[in-house]
């Protein structure tokens, strides 16, 4: 007898249909085939399936089982077929009766008949949504991250007794609750860091303050304990709030990197902070069967590359295409996988190896030759590519040490309002269309969205042919005035919004 059970396969970031076909054959020596290019795990199934049959107390067949994984060009990966292969030789076997053309199935088998946790149920959930299947089975584990998703029943399987029980209806699983509204998640917050505890930097507060705003990449630089770190490390608590479908967006890529903890959700911007000593597929995502790196991981928040020069330089300039496409592309003889990456780079580095550069209180060591081999370690092209370029100097040691009452630190708590009023704009301001932040704006997006008056136009022409400013440092420096004139709820540009975007330019001689 045939079955056949709607399975799934993560594709890149989306799922695609794989039909599990099994054939159970009365003529021939018992066997167990698996066809349809199954990797190792997917081959080692069989022994899964075959002991958590008979641990749950049905019957393996011994005949001639043949099961194929459709289409047949589509490699398949990883032990989520178990559940439905398990599924298919019961109804095959004649062992559950009920009808399933509406259903699919993921799961990983332990050997006593358990469901696993899976990688990847967000997208194969949308895809049942799409392709109009009614019901879900999937691991009780990973139920909460399917159940986001309105218009299809969610069945939480603990093991394969329990769905035995289900179809022949001694027991009926019960649904899981859902999430009756996303803003629910969130929560007031705490952060480990808060810009209440710097010091002094107040125009690195404000840069690092526009760059959450407008999610514009930043580079900051300054001598040792300058408190570039620091700083970068408050930013979580001052970037706004995920919308909806940036929250889907990420949660699908920690879905399928097995990253999503008991949450069903990712509603926090993530902040990934990756070691200079990280690998090219660990950054930029790959392997044979490819996987986001970190850029993709911190796809709609943060990559925080501190010691920025210390990477090598072959990694640095593989962000040059993610960084102006906002996605990278990983090609495979199998095809092209786009993963999206469409993040807010914070790199913070000293001005020379001793660090010293440009510090007027210890003098720098460097020789010219070591300086310009440091500086050559990021190309033009990546400082190019970067919105925000801050010098942080080291801290007058009495703001450090004095507690003067009278001034008043701003903290997290109060920027972060701020920021999330000037995405609030820019949400509405992108409404129809695909992106979310000032920085993302295309040509086309900034003739529509930043008009300039005469008197910015001219600023902005005296800048460019005094800076030596490129093409594209010219539309980055008026994609940043709109996100400074957004903080000050200003509808239009003006002039001294240009001015301090263009003061965010690094000078000509540092590139
Ligand atoms: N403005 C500041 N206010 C309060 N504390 C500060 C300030 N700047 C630095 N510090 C203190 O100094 C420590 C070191 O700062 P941080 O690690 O950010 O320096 P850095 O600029 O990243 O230095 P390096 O170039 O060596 O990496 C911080 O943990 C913090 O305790
Ligand atoms: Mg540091």
């Amino acid at each position: 007898m045939l079955a056949r059970v709607n399975s799934s396969a993560v594709v890149g970031l989306d799922a695609v249909p794989v039909e599990v076909e099994v054939d159970i054959a009365n003529q021939g020596l018992p066997s167990f085939a698996i066809v349809g290019l199954p990797d190792k795990a997917v081959e080692e199934a069989k022994e899964r399936v075959r002991s958590a049959i008979k641990n749950t107390g049905a019957e393996f067949p011994a005949k001639r089982i043949t099961v194929n994984l459709a289409p047949a060009d589509l490699p398949k990966e990883g032990p989520s077929y178990d559940f439905p292969i398990a599924v298919g030789i019961l109804i095959a076997s004649g062992q559950l009766k009920t009808d399933i053309q509406d259903a699919l199935f993921m799961g990983e088998l332990s050997l006593d008949g358990r469901l696993r946790h899976t990688n990847g149920v967000l997208p194969q959930a949308i895809l049942a949504k799409e392709k109009r299947l009614k019901r879900i089975f999937l691991p009780s584990v990973d139920s909460t991250e399917a159940a986001i998703l309105r218009g299809i029943k969610i069945y939480p399987v603990p093991n394969l007794i329990a769905l035995m029980h289900h179809f022949t209806g001694a027991k009926i699983i019960i649904k899981p609750q859902r999430y009756i509204n996303f803003t629910d998640y969130f929560k007031e917050e705490l952060f480990d860091f808060d810009l209440r505890d710097i010091k002094g930097q107040e125009k690195a507060k404000r840069a690092v303050e526009i760059a959450a705003a407008g999610s514009h990449n930043i580079l900051l630089k300054g001598p040792p304990g300058a408190g570039k770190t620091l700083l970068a490390r408050t930013l979580p608590s001052i970037l706004p709030k995920l919308i909806l479908s940036e929250a889907l967006d990420v949660t699908k890529i920690y879905s399928i990197s097995g990253l999503l903890n008991k949450e069903s959700l990712v509603v926090k911007r993530p902040f990934r902070s990756p070691h200079h000593t990280a690998s090219h597929i660990g950054l930029i995502g790959g392997g044979t069967s490819p996987k986001p790196g970190e850029i993709s991981l911190a796809h709609r928040g943060v990559l925080f590359l501190d010691e920025f020069p210390e990477f090598p330089r072959h990694v640095l300039e593989a962000l040059r295409q993610p960084m102006e496409d906002g996605m990278i592309t990983i090609s495979r003889s199998s095809g092209r996988i786009n993963f999206p990456a469409k993040f807010m780079l914070i790199a913070a580095q000293n001005p020379c190896p001793c660090g010293h550069l440009g510090d007027n209180r210890r003098e720098c060591k460097c020789s010219a030759s070591e300086l310009t081999r440091y500086q050559k370690r990021i190309s033009g092209p990546i400082l190019d590519r970067i919105d925000i370029h801050l010098d942080v100097p080291a801290v007058k040691v009495e703001k450090l040490t004095t507690e003067d009452k009278k001034i008043k630190i701003e903290p997290s708590d109060t920027v972060r309002k701020r920021v999330q009023k000037a995405r609030d704009i820019q949400t509405k301001r992108f409404e129809n269309k695909k992106i979310t932040a000032n920085s993302e704006m295309t040509n086309k997006d900034i003739k529509e969205f930043c008009t300039l008056s005469e008197e910015c136009t001219s600023l902005l022409h005296l800048a460019v042919s005094k800076m030596n400013l490129s093409a594209r440092s010219y539309q980055r420096t008026i994609k940043l005035a709109r996100t400074i004139a957004d903080l000050q709820e200003s509808k239009v540009i003006k002039s001294n919004h240009i001015a301090e975007a263009l003061q965010y330019r690094p000078r000509t001689e540092n590139l």
